[in-house]
């Protein structure tokens, strides 16, 4: 892992506390009883797979981040230290794997090698992604003022080896935030943490008057901040 993939550990419980989880729509694709959460960190898509009872090994290399996630004590998950690259997992045996924002810490061929791996014949890969919605005015605002992408990116499949990519999913939803834990959101951004400490206030003043002052979040203490969640679906080939 670089030393980036492991700087999680350190954050886990603001990571926790903060970052979203999962809509139960981009796990429809998700069948049979055994699925393999890959970088599972404390275990927001773990949390969401294990309402729909299926046994979930939850995958994770950083032991702060598997600390929380030991602490949710989720029915039907078995939390296991491990990596993409070496999946501490039986082969033939999951009928998902699974990726919640971490498919990109992962070195590419060797975790594809081993979901390939543990999969069963025509198990499914599942690479997801939350992104802030800025389509929405004030998303984009926000972004703006912290000088994070103000497009969605076109998210198209790219190749993995040895499976066949479907249909790219898109599910719009939002997350319920404290207006306080939204501005501290945007302080763990490393665009946002890494300037000089004046600037960054600064920043962050401006992020907070911003919702201060437009009508569809002035004067509320929780927001509803809007992701879009993204899937990519693979299979064995
Ligand atoms: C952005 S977090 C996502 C955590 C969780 N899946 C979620 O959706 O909130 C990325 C996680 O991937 C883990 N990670 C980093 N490198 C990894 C690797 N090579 N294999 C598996 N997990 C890795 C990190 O420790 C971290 O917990």
């Amino acid at each position: 892992m670089s030393g980036r993939a492991r700087s999680f550990g350190r954050l886990a419980a603001e990571y926790d506390r903060l970052r979203p989880g999962y809509p139960s729509e981009v796990l429809r694709p998700v069948v049979g009883t055994v699925v393999v959460d890959v970088g599972a960190g404390t275990g927001k898509l773990s949390t969401a797979l294990a309402r729909s009872g299926r046994r979930v090994v939850a995958v994770e290399p950083d032991p702060e981040m598997r600390s929380v996630l030991v602490g949710r004590g989720l029915p039907g998950v078995e939390v296991v230290d491990g990596a993409a690259e070496r999946l501490p997992v039986d082969t033939g045996v999951a009928s998902a794997v699974v990726y919640g924002q971490s498919w990109h810490w992962a070195e590419p061929v060797a975790a594809a090698a081993e979901a390939r791996r543990v999969l069963v014949d025509d198990g499914l890969l599942l690479l997801l992604s939350n992104m802030p919605d800025v389509s929405v005015d004030w998303v984009r605002e926000l972004n703006r003022l912290a000088g994070l992408p103000e497009e969605l990116p076109d998210v198209t499949a790219f190749a993995v080896e040895g499976f066949t990519a479907g249909p790219v999913t898109r599910v719009p939803w939002d997350q319920s935030l404290a207006v306080d834990d939204l501005v501290a959101l945007f302080s763990t951004f490393s665009r946002v943490s890494t300037r000089e400490p004046a600037d960054r206030e600064r920043v962050l003043r401006s992020i907070r008057s911003c919702l201060a002052g437009h009508p569809a979040t002035a004067g509320r203490e929780v927001v509803a901040y809007p992701y879009v969640c993204v899937g990519l679906p693979y299979r064995r080939s």
